[in-house]
């Protein structure tokens, strides 16, 4: 059977049994930020063992695509090194969601296997956790397993959690023994079931969900019992085949095949640096060709940054084949060919997976070689010196100058048996991290940290409130006193200031003392979530620690700052709707003036989808639906649909904020209470702010009417000088261009005909002064270019003599002189030029043949003129 065969019987096993057989989920989860990527079956249903979302059937089945590079189930740093380890693999599954529960797992999973497929009953065993006896005397009823071969074993083999959190519970897997000489460990080792070795390998893993894990690490019950199965599809199919490994299975072969091809290397199936750069390259294309699918593209952090690395480490485990020019994208096509069976989404983005995994490496090959040469030049030195540990700035300047995520470099070094200095790397890090914020920093601080001062935002809808000073600082220092005229920190226990976060800039207002003392308040951060830093300077008086205090925020600038702030929800809404639910929100900026917006997508957006997002909406602001916010549990929020910002941080309290039907999102900004308060959304600009990531400006209420008003006294303002209506602009000025371009054309022609003809005139002015021709002329009503011209001209004609050309145009003045080149030893037109500028007002210079000059005397022409006969006589 052929893997795709091999799906198909599964899911087609479980149809059989009422199982709905639903499609692949993308690669990252939906609204679920504890995770990077799906890295089982069971991810896409988490909500529904939580019991927060109803499944679409008791019973489902699957092939889902899964990656295991981040968190608790991490395989990158092992593919390649031996046939198994994969990053991107396909899980098969079958769940029962409060349905079926251990017998029947275990009866389909047996029949499967042993009569569906044949696999032979007496090379088969399973494991159960060590308290779960209920599933071992289930094997021995079920199934004709014999007894001996099923083996309890602990939590770290048979109870499986998706990952820190969530659901999880106790599980039994089914083993395969491959027989003698399939154990890939070193001489000595006794061969058994969960003992790290090929022989006995695990096919099948049925997990019996009942529990949550929550953030404390304690174990609750969940509301029903459930049944979650995974089996890796490349493992068992490479069993099923009998071949050796994952990697000779015909789902993966055919990718080393294409590397083969490309390099002229052949495969062996060793461990091997060839062999294992032959895996890297087939495991990692399948990955970013499935990444990049799902809408995921190369960037410098979260799981762009992963696809990045990725790619990266693809590409230099190509140089070890010797594969030199941009090869990956070949591989990736021929993964989407054998993926895209099951899978559409790639070959529905094949081009695009294709040129963004070529482009991404060529990128990289300008600095690869570099950084290579570089670090072989540090292992040398380390090898001489016996040391084992690359220094943390050198793979830092690796990363920062060449690009080498610290991953690429320390698998560069563990095939040496090296490794990095991790922590040293981190601190270099940090001091560049350290560097840009002291380049972003306010101006009066120089980090006074305020360690252990805490302060509490009073929240949205308290403009006005009294209470006490907490800390002051001057200079980032921390001081008792601040005195009239002095930029300060302020810290108070309670403050109605919103500090800058989630895009939103901090509040401005003021800080009153009961003794009139007055700080004006011009910017408001918040370095750490419980603590809010006012900064301003203090206006009259002074202020000491302690003291009771009255802050008000500028009410304008808040409000303002808020419809801003609530056009990003409906804006991010919008673009949802429009672009796909494969747009993420990348980042924001909310002043009380404008909006910024940045989001993934890989295109420039086309004018009608700027017009149809616009419109939906000023939609939504008509429509003025209800704008709230509610706290809860961050489980509770993901489980209501909130999105949330990848990459941020979240408590366990949230604050979800929910407009009409249409947007709710995590979000601790202040905002509008109906979202007919923002009036008018009118989108100003879009723009690419780097790869992937596009950028939306806008304006809102007050703002937004401005820019109309702006435009329409613009347009009014072009009618009126071009004569013309408004309506009639665009028709009027593209007449006046046409008839612009008639008459330049007409212009060069007639100066054209103007010069030949001048400079036959001109000719009948040339005097003799001492043996050489002199010809000194005014010529007005001349731009710069033909007088040019013309002094060439005449110049060539009389092949031997001095061109000197005054001309005005009534205000400026020009004047060349021109010297042929025999006579360059005795007339120098530079010098020419300098002595006459004075006399038109303005100054010059140029070569012994050529000289011009400008001036702002017209009347002084005549006399420059004559002064060159002067000059040249004497
Ligand atoms: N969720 C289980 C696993 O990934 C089936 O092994």
């Amino acid at each position: 059977m052929t893997g795709a065969e091999i799906r198909q019987s599964f899911v087609d096993f479980f149809r059989a049994r009422d199982h709905r057989i639903v499609p692949s989920a993308r690669i990252v989860p939906e609204s679920d930020p504890s995770l990077m990527f799906i890295n089982a079956g069971m991810v896409p249903f988490k909500n529904v063992f939580l019991g927060v979302e109803k499944p679409l059937s008791p019973r489902v089945a699957d092939a889902q695509k899964c990656l295991r590079i981040s968190g608790k189930h991490n395989d990158l740093d092992d593919v390649g090194r031996d046939v198994y380890h994969q990053t991107f693999f396909e899980m098969l599954g079958n769940w029962s969601f409060g349905d079926y529960y251990k017998a029947e797992a275990i009866a389909g999973a047996w029949e499967l296997l042993t009569k569906v497929w044949g696999l032979p009953k007496d090379k088969l065993y399973a494991t159960v956790y060590e308290t779960d006896a209920e599933a071992e005397a289930l094997w021995s009823k079920i199934t004709d397993i014999s007894a001996d071969r099923v083996l309890r074993f602990g939590a770290k083999d048979n109870f499986w959690e998706m990952g820190e959190t969530g659901p999880c519970g106790p599980c039994s897997e089914i083993h395969v023994d491959r027989g003698p000489g399939t154990c890939d460990q070193p001489p000595g080792h006794v061969c058994g079931v969960n003992t790290e070795c090929a022989r006995y390998m695990e096919i099948w893993n049925l997990v019996f969900i009942q529990n949550d894990r929550a953030a404390d690490g304690s174990l609750g019950d969940l509301p029903a019992k459930h049944v979650d199965t995974g089996m890796g599809l490349e493992r068992v199919t490479a069993l099923l085949q009998e071949v050796d490994g994952n990697y000779d299975c015909d789902l993966m072969r055919g990718l080393i095949g294409v590397a083969e091809d490309l390099s002229g290397t052949p495969y062996g199936g060793g461990m091997g640096a060839d062999d294992v750069a032959f895996r890297v390259i087939a495991d990692h294309a399948r990955a970013v060709a499935v990444m990049i699918a799902d809408g995921i593209l190369p960037s410098n952090e979260g799981r762009g940054y992963v696809l990045r690395r990725l790619l990266r480490r693809a590409a230099r485990q190509g140089r070890v084949l010797t594969l030199e020019d941009p090869f990956l994208g070949k591989v990736t096509d021929r993964a989407i060919e054998i993926l895209g069976v099951a899978y559409p989404e790639l070959v529905e983005s094949g081009a695009r997976i294709h040129s963004t995994v070529t482009g991404e490496e060529e990128r990289f090959a300008e600095t690869l070689e570099k950084g290579l040469g570089l670090l072989e030049d540090e292992v040398g030195k380390l090898e001489s010196r016996g040391d084992a540990t690359l220094a943390g700035d050198v793979a830092f300047k690796l990363y920062d100058t060449y690009g080498f995520p610290l991953d690429l470099t320390q698998d560069i070094l563990r095939e040496k048996g090296l490794a990095v200095d991790e922590a040293g790397f981190e601190s270099s890090m940090e001091g560049q991290r350290a560097r840009a914020r002291e380049g972003a920093r306010f101006s009066t601080s120089k980090g006074g940290g305020f360690s252990g001062v805490v302060s509490s935002f009073a929240g949205d809808g308290v403009d006005v409130l009294e209470s006490r000073i907490v800390a002051l600082a001057i200079d980032g220092d921390e001081k008792d006193e601040a005195r009239e005229g002095e930029a300060v920190e302020v810290v108070t226990e309670q403050t109605p200031f919103y500090g800058e976060s989630g895009g939103q800039v901090g509040d401005r207002g003021l800080i009153e003392l009961s003794d009139g003392s007055l700080i004006e308040i011009e910017d408001t951060q918040k370095p750490r979530p419980d603590l809010i830093v006012h900064r301003g300077r203090v206006k009259s008086g002074a202020v000491r620690t302690g003291q009771a205090a009255r802050l008000s925020i500028d009410t304008g600038h808040r409000g303002a700052t808020r419809l801003n702030h609530s056009a990003t929800h409906i804006l991010h809404a919008a673009l949802r709707n429009h672009l796909g639910d494969q747009v993420h929100q990348a980042g924001s900026l909310v002043t009380p003036d404008r909006l910024r917006f940045d989001f993934t997508h890989e295109a420039r957006l086309t004018d009608e989808q700027i017009t149809a997002i616009e419109a939906e909406v000023n939609q939504h602001v008509r429509a003025n639906a209800d704008v709230s916010a509610d706290e809860m549990s961050y489980d509770d929020a993901i489980a209501a649909g909130a999105l949330a910002f990848f990459g941020d941080k979240y408590g366990d309290r949230v604050r979800v904020l929910r407009m009409g039907d249409f947007s709710t999102e995590l979000c601790g900004g202040t905002h509008v209470s109906r979202t007919g308060d923002i009036g008018l959304f009118k989108l100003r600009a879009e723009s690419a702010v780097g790869a992937g990531v596009r950028r939306i400006e806008a304006l809102t209420g007050e703002g937004a009417l401005s820019l109309v008003r702006q435009k329409e006294s613009e347009l009014r303002e072009i009618a009126s000088l071009l004569r013309s209506s408004e309506e009639d602009v665009a028709d009027r000025l593209g007449k006046l261009l046409a008839s612009q371009k008639d008459l330049e054309k007409r212009l060069a022609e007639t100066q054209a005909k103007l010069v030949s003809g001048a400079s036959q005139d001109l000719l009948d002015g040339v005097r003799d002064v001492g043996g050489v021709k002199v010809l000194a002329r005014r010529v007005d009503q001349i731009d710069a270019k033909v007088l040019r011209e013309l002094s060439d001209k005449i110049r060539d004609k009389i092949q031997s003599g001095v061109v000197i050309l005054g001309g005005t145009d009534g205000a400026k003045v020009l004047l060349i002189a021109a010297v042929t080149k025999d006579l360059t030893k005795k007339f120098n037109a530079g010098a020419l030029i300098k002595e006459m500028a004075p006399l038109v007002g303005g100054g010059g210079g140029g070569r012994p043949d050529f000289a011009q000059a400008g001036g702002k005397d017209p009347s002084g022409l005549d006399a420059a003129l004559e002064r060159a006969f002067e000059l040249l006589g004497s």
